[in-house]
């Protein structure tokens, strides 16, 4: 979808003098014009008029020629699919692409590491076969990977290189499977458009953290966007952990009024919202497991890994980076399926010292699934605030 806008109004993008010409006499400037075209955008209000008047084109034409499709397009598509079909069958490129095994690079008790394209890969797993797929892919913000993919594409091409692999991932997750996808919500807006076609909608994780300095003329990015999605009407795995309530670190005080409903809080803690604020950037030396950035962090796999699949259930990440997920796998007794396109020296040396990620993640799991932490409840035994015991011994008083 390069240039489909200047395509439309008949412009070469080479030629500046028709572009002036024609902004001339649409009296739509210039750099509007441009900007219409390099994010494939529709004009609308008089800018839509203007533009198919000087084209000397419809507005269906223009949309057609962009690939926009609004309701009444996509229904008139349904009506006349058949003739369509007839039509654009014999433009149909007929060679489709095989691509062969990537070697293995890591064999453990439970997964399999390939190194290569993920696409590659996917080719040669079944079909309705994975229980759950997390996708951390590059963000196409022109960092430089270890790896030396092109992390700086034209819109275009990121999105439809996604789609490629997502629709992979659509076709070998299992029914009752779940997809997730982490990115930059500029992304993830166009992701999700997709996917919703596809799959079932179940929440838009925000998680928050800071991956940027402040940006003159916009809001402070602050959160990852974490798509999550089923196949079918729900998922097959579904045990979101409980998280402890949240209590003042010096005085070890509620940090919100919960009135009079002590007593009903649940003592295992509370529900888990599409709102993450307790995730952490993998900064610390201690947690690192490669250099550079790009490492997600091992409490945010233990809490998807957990929420949406069970012993033994196949987990399926196409994007290894450092191995986190692959890793989070292995010591919660999941199969994995991994892939790198880079070195994977890193992850192969995670694995030698594996106790080290599960000595976190059972630190991890000591202090969630209940309302106040160990530590936190002596203190606040000290420091003379109610406790889940107390609140419902109270309440067997009054009985
Ligand atoms: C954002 S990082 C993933 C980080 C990972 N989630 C972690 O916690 O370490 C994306 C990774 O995908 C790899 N990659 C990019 N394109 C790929 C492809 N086509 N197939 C397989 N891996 C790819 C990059 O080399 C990079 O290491």
């Amino acid at each position: 979808m390069k240039n489909c806008f200047f395509k439309a109004l008949g412009i070469k993008t080479t030629d500046r003098a028709a572009l002036l010409r024609f902004s001339r006499k649409s009296a739509v400037p210039m750099d509007r014009l441009a900007y219409y075209n390099r994010n494939n955008i529709l004009p609308t209000g008089k800018d839509l008029q203007a533009v198919c008047n000087t084209a000397g084109i419809t507005e269906t034409q223009l949309m057609l020629t962009m690939g926009i499709f609004d309701d009444r397009l996509r229904a008139l598509l349904r009506k006349n699919a058949d003739s369509i079909y007839q039509f654009i069958e014999n433009f149909q490129d007929a060679v489709s692409t095989e691509f062969p095994m990537p070697p293995l690079a890591l064999k453990t008790k439970l997964g399999r590491l390939y190194q290569g394209d993920c696409l590659s890969l996917m080719q040669h797993i079944e079909s309705d076969s994975v229980d759950l797929i997390f996708a951390d892919p590059p963000f196409n913000l022109n960092k430089i990977y270890p790896s030396n993919i092109d992390d700086n594409l034209k819109t275009e091409q990121y999105l439809s290189w996604c789609k490629n692999w997502m629709d992979e991932c659509i076709r070998i997750l299992k029914p009752g499977g779940s997809f997730f996808i982490w990115n930059l919500p500029k992304w993830n807006t166009h992701l999700a458009g997709y996917l919703n076609h596809r799959l079932t909608f179940r929440h838009w994780i925000s998680v928050d953290i800071k991956y940027t300095l402040p940006i003159k003329g916009r809001l402070y990015p602050s959160h990852y966007a974490l798509l999550y999605y089923c196949k079918g009407e729900k998922p097959k795995a579904f045990h979101p952990d409980r998280l402890p309530m949240d209590i003042c670190p010096h005085c070890m005080g509620d940090l919100k009024d919960y009135g009079g409903y002590k007593n009903k809080m649940n003592p295992d803690g509370v529900n888990l919202t599409d709102v993450w604020l307790d995730i952490p950037p993998v900064r610390h030396r201690k947690y690192k497991k490669r250099n550079g950035s790009n490492e997600l962090s091992v409490r945010l796999m233990d809490r998807i890994i957990e929420m949406a699949s069970d012993e033994g259930d196949l987990v399926f990440d196409p994007f290894g980076g450092s191995g986190t997920t692959y890793a989070v796998a292995e010591i919660k007794k999941r199969k994995w399926l991994g892939i790198e396109i880079g070195p994977v020296d890193d992850i192969i040396v995670r694995f030698e010292n594996i106790y080290e990620d599960a000595d976190h993640i059972e630190r991890i799991r000591r202090n969630i699934n209940c309302l106040i932490t160990k530590n936190d409840l002596k203190r606040r035994i000290e420091n003379g605030w109610w406790t889940p015991d107390s609140v419902r011994k109270k309440n067997l008083k009054k009985v």
